[in-house]
């Protein structure tokens, strides 16, 4: 009798350990994906994805790009801070204002007989007078029509187009 009892409590905790052994089991593997579970939930939480690129864009990329791809506004951007205008965009936005009606004796666009002279002394000397200023019989002009922003080259450019269509 007493024999058969304290086999029988063995056995009891036998069992209860396998059963502890098995709990402490599922538990350990259980928590063994957690940090992974964490950065994902962290990801989620910020609002962003996990890589570096994506938590370091510019907050406010999307907002410019208007209805273009958010790759546009890029090449926009970099397109107007580079001086490349040409000759017609830089005229009609500064040298229209004399050139276009003749203001203060400026030669108009497109008078023929107001160029031929001044095309007869030679695209470097237009290009001196444009870049540097001129004061002639007509009038005065000041130096790049008075907005020194502009780059020599892009003068140059709106010298070429005046030119072109005045002859
Ligand atoms: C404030 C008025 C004014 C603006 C702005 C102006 N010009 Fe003139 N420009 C003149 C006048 C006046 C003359 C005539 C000067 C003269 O020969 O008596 C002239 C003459 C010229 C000539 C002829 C020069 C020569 O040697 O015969 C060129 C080329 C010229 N301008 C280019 C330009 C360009 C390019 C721009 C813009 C970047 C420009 N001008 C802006 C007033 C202006």
């Amino acid at each position: 009798m007493t024999e058969k009892r304290n086999a029988t409590n063995i056995s009891i905790i036998l069992g209860l350990s396998v059963v502890l052994m098995l709990f402490i089991f599922v538990l350990v593997a259980h928590h063994r994906d957690i940090p992974d579970r964490i950065q994902q939930h962290r990801g989620a939480l910020l609002g962003t994805g996990s890589s570096v690129d994506e938590r370091i864009k510019p907050v406010g990329q999307v907002d410019v790009a208007a209805e273009k791809t958010p790759q546009e506004p890029v090449k926009i951007a970099v397109a107007a801070s580079t001086p490349g205008r040409d000759g017609k965009q830089v005229y009609q936005a500064g040298c229209v204002a004399c050139h276009d009606a003749g203001i203060a004796g400026a030669p108009k666009l497109g008078d023929k007989g107001q160029w031929a002279k001044r095309i007869a002394k030679g695209l470097d000397t237009l290009y001196a007078s444009a870049v540097n200023g001129v004061t002639g019989s007509a009038g005065a002009m000041p130096a790049k029509g008075g907005n020194p922003a502009l780059s020599n080259a892009e003068v140059k450019a709106a010298v070429d187009y005046m030119v072109a269509q005045s002859k």
